[in-house]
């Protein structure tokens, strides 16, 4: 046959409108976009669907080793998703493609902690790329291990402007800029201020206030704010591109907007929790407050609808989950330092791999706020393009990988933590009724979710290595026209 699988009849979403036709791939591409193919395989009908590119989801955490406990304490947690799980809740929710994180640890090389996440990742049936965590930027680190990284294909670098032990110095953030510069890398951010964080943190806790709610109080706007300018800025003196991640609220935004006025390559993501969850969600008796604890914190109602806004404006051009679960349950996860911690001792982060595209259908799409193409733009083509996987991952077009997902527009669901299908005992949206839902996943070519049953071989994920690519070349455009840190080559 000419084709291994044709998708039939379908409504295919492209992020430029849609057209009834049939999908041919062949070999796990698409080859062919017809009115009509015949000569196929197989075929899986999409008569009465949306068939949508696979969700490319550039924000994820799984299988991540973290220094266990509290700060300095050296026992070493995995977070409870592992790539096998993950992979499960993705298809299960339309996602087919990750970027996840490499840590590093100060003291600590890149290389060795690479190794032995590539052969984690490697176990999956998610195809995946990976930002390269910078938390203890050496001249080894910079200097040799960077350049490796990006000849083995690894395009990112990620930093944190806040947490303990991960936070970076004004000094050291710009260390990371000028290489990834000078080796052709984006610059992905977490933007809080550490100190500021800190001061209220300790002055919550003297007052007595430790209860998870207390989370928010600890880090308001401005702290985020500040620390989406400074970013900003440091991107602007190297001339280096970034991409803000999980912006929760206007004022940040507002900071990504003047950049991008201004000519700077500076994008921003935003996430399900942002225009889904609030602070007040952390308000609950006793520990339940925690499992919607995530950084930045949610905010208000209100800010939800201007964080619409900036979606809709174009600042906000990537919604990923931000996938970080650890179960409520147990000793491992949430209540790895006992259910009566302070909201400081509480790990953060909230699973959402799975529910990241229904959520954003529903709540975009079906209640009218964004469009398909919108949709399709913010969960695939846009992350595949930022992050270099594009034209291959995140949009349906002749010589893509066949990442597909038949969706029903009009499915009603109510979700639960069964539907999420990972390894979290808890799913923050319980309860949340969406319309729009995934019918079937196709990666590559192959069927691997059909009425929320996945069935993947384990290990068939496959590494995305990244070459250059257009969008993190630096703009050029230099104070008194003296490059102070010149690209390779
Ligand atoms: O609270 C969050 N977002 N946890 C995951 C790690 C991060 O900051 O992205
Ligand atoms: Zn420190
Ligand atoms: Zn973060
Ligand atoms: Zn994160």
């Amino acid at each position: 046959a000419e084709y291994d699988l044709v998708v039939r009849g379908g409504e295919v979403a492209t992020g430029f409108g849609t057209a009834r036709c049939d999908i041919g791939i062949r070999r796990g591409r698409i080859v062919a976009l017809a009115e009509r193919l015949t000569d196929a395989a197989a075929a899986l009908d999409a008569g009465g669907l949306l068939v949508l590119p696979g969700g490319v989801d550039s924000h994820c955490h799984i299988e991540e080793p973290a220094r266990g406990g509290t700060a300095g304490e050296p026992a070493v947690t995995v977070s409870e998703e592992s790539f096998l799980t993950a992979s499960t809740s993705a298809f299960a929710g339309g996602t087919t493609s990750v970027v996840c994180f490499v840590p590093q640890w100060k003291g600590e090389g890149i290389l060795p902690r690479l190794a032995d996440y590539e052969r984690r990742a490697a176990r999956g049936m998610l195809d995946y790329s990976f930002h390269q965590i910078i938390t203890d930027p050496t001249e080894a680190v910079l200097e040799r291990e960077v350049p490796e990284i990006v000849a083995r294909g690894i395009r990112s670098l990620k930093v944190f402007l806040t947490y303990e032990p991960l936070h970076l110095s004004d000094e050291d953030y710009i260390k990371v800029l000028v290489t990834a510069r000078r080796n052709g890398c984006l610059v992905t951010v977490h933007c809080e201020n550490y100190a500021a964080i800190k001061w209220r943190t300790g002055a919550l806790l003297a007052a007595g206030l430790t209860a998870p709610k207390y989370h928010a109080w600890s880090r308001p706007p401005v702290v985020e704010r500040e620390a989406t300018h400074r970013a900003i800025a440091l991107a602007e003196l190297v001339d280096q591109p970034i991409q803000v991640f999980h912006v929760s609220c206007a004022e940040a935004a507002e900071e990504i907007a003047r950049a991008q006025a201004r000519g700077l390559k500076v994008w921003g993501e935003t996430c399900p929790q942002y225009l889904t969850l609030t602070a007040g969600d952390m308000d609950r008796p006793g520990f339940a407050g925690a499992a919607f604890m995530c950084s930045p914190s949610p905010r208000s109602p209100e800010e939800q609808g201007r964080v619409w806004e900036m979606i809709r404006r174009g600042t906000l051009d990537v919604v990923s989950s931000d996938h970080c679960g650890f179960s409520m349950g147990g000793d491992r996860g949430k209540a790895v330092n006992g259910r009566d911690a302070g909201f400081d001792a509480i790990p953060n982060g909230i699973p959402g791999l799975a529910a990241r595209l229904p959520i954003l259908f529903s709540e975009g799409v079906s209640k009218g706020r964004i469009t398909l193409d919108d949709f399709v733009r913010l969960t695939a083509t846009n992350p595949a393009r930022l992050m270099g996987l594009a034209p291959r991952k995140g949009m349906i077009a002749v010589g893509a990988d066949a990442d597909l997902v038949l969706w029903d527009p009009r499915k009603k669901v109510t979700i639960t933590n069964a539907l999420m299908q990972h390894a979290i005992d808890y799913t923050p949206y319980e309860g949340l009724e969406v319309t729009g839902w995934p019918v079937a996943t196709v990666r590559r070519g192959e069927v691997v979710m059909r009425d929320g049953v996945v069935q993947a071989e384990p290990g068939t994920g496959r590494f995305l290595p990244r070459g250059p690519y257009a969008m993190v070349q630096p703009r050029g455009v230099l104070e008194n026209g003296f490059d102070a840190a010149p690209p390779r080559g």
